[in-house]
């Protein structure tokens, strides 16, 4: 894994791995026999603690933390556990209320981040237990946690994070099925549903990267932009945050990730056709709220492309109503709600590598950044 084959980047590389790296964190994560949840948690926390946290607090840098804003809806839906989300420089320095019943977790692709690092040593010293989601096994943070669930995304050499982040969606999705079990809020029928729609995942993003040339059209239209705005609603908008990231690590463009609601409050009096807008209209139509949140989502899009911006919608597949209110659509996979961002963030990670190359950016190892802030 730590030489690029057949791709000239070792991004586009990583972006490709992604069914099999969600497809070996699902495995390593399931019972072969029973087909259930068995989180695969080194130095367990004990069943019995994991249904009496009053509360979880997820700490993490970067696209890790934006892994956890999504897990954050993820572990509220599925088990009734309240979730806060923090910066871990800012919880690291703040002055956090934790202590024994609360759960405390960091996300951390490398398992090095000092900013990561110094929020699990202060979370420790007030009591809370730490639970550490990494992609490093024998990291400094995964040796010092409580316990730790472990990504099976093998190494992520480029600097800017994508199949990490896909396996850490899944984790996180994995832990919120696993509490809502130890809770009693997910039925045996709901587990073994949502286990089914776990084993199809790898064969929806594979179906995903199959848009990677529609990826690289909008890249060569639109790769001289000096601003970017993404929105999304809910758990699909810190996918609009990861995708801003993604594009202003690899292409040094300014993007922002928005909750679509809030452009009316401030971004509005950015939109015009120099300013491309990337929605994330997806639907679960089995889900009434997500049908709404989606609805809300495609008035925001048709007002921004009324007021003459520039609109690039994700949308489900068969999802017509979209293509009216967008110049471009990319199409995903039908998925439950909380499964949708590990699909939808693939098609805006191959827009941000795309629009790399076509800038000249050396779209591994951009300027100024490093793959592990290991100092503060
Ligand atoms: C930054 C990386 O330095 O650290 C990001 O460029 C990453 O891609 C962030 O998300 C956090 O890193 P980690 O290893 O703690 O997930």
């Amino acid at each position: 894994m730590r030489d690029k084959g057949r791709f000239p980047h070792f991004m586009i590389k990583e972006i490709f791995e992604q069914p099999q790296a969600v497809r070996d964190t699902i495995t390593d994560n399931l019972s072969p026999k029973t087909g259930r949840v068995e989180l695969a948690v080194t130095r367990r926390i004990p069943r019995d603690a994991s249904s009496t946290f009053k509360k979880i607090t997820i700490a993490a840098s970067g696209t890790s933390r934006h892994a956890g804003i999504a897990g954050s809806y993820m572990i509220e839906e599925l088990s009734g556990i309240p979730v806060d989300v923090e910066y871990a420089s800012e919880f690291e320095y703040g002055n956090p209320i934790t202590g024994p019943e609360y759960l405390t977790i960091v996300i951390t692709q490398s398992g090095e981040t000092a900013d990561t690092l110094g929020a699990q040593r202060l979370a420790q010293t007030r009591g809370s237990r730490v639970l550490a989601i990494t992609n490093v096994l024998d990291s400094t943070i995964a040796r010092e946690a409580d316990a730790v669930i472990h990504t099976q995304a093998g190494p992520e050499i480029s600097i800017a994070s994508t199949k990490a982040f896909g396996a850490q969606l899944v984790a996180l999705y994995l832990l919120a099925v696993y509490l809502g079990e130890t809770r009693g809020t997910l039925s045996d029928e709901k587990v073994s549903q949502v286990v089914k729609e776990l084993l199809a995942l790898p064969d929806r993003i594979e179906k995903v990267l199959a848009q990677n040339d529609l990826c690289e059209q909008l890249a060569k239209r639109y790769y001289k932009m000096d601003d970017f705005l993404y929105i999304g609603r809910n758990v699909h908008y810190p996918i609009a945050l990861d995708g801003a990231l993604k594009l202003k690590e690899t292409s040094y463009i300014h993007a922002e990730g928005y909750p679509a609601g809030e452009i009316k409050h401030g971004p509005y009096a950015l939109i015009d056709e120099q300013v491309p807008v990337v929605g994330i209209a997806t639907r679960d139509l089995s889900d009434p709220q997500s049908v709404l949140r989606a609805e809300r989502t495609i008035n925001n899009l048709r007002e921004v492309k009324e007021t003459g911006g520039r609109v690039i919608a994700v949308a489900t597949e068969g999802d017509s109503e979209v293509a009216d209110v967008a110049h471009h659509v990319i199409t995903v996979p039908k998925a439950p709600e909380l499964l949708s961002p590990i699909l939808e963030i693939v098609p805006l990670q191959m827009l941000a590598y795309h629009i790399a190359v076509h800038r000249g950016v050396d779209v591994d190892r951009p300027r100024n950044l490093v793959k592990s802030v290991t100092m503060e």
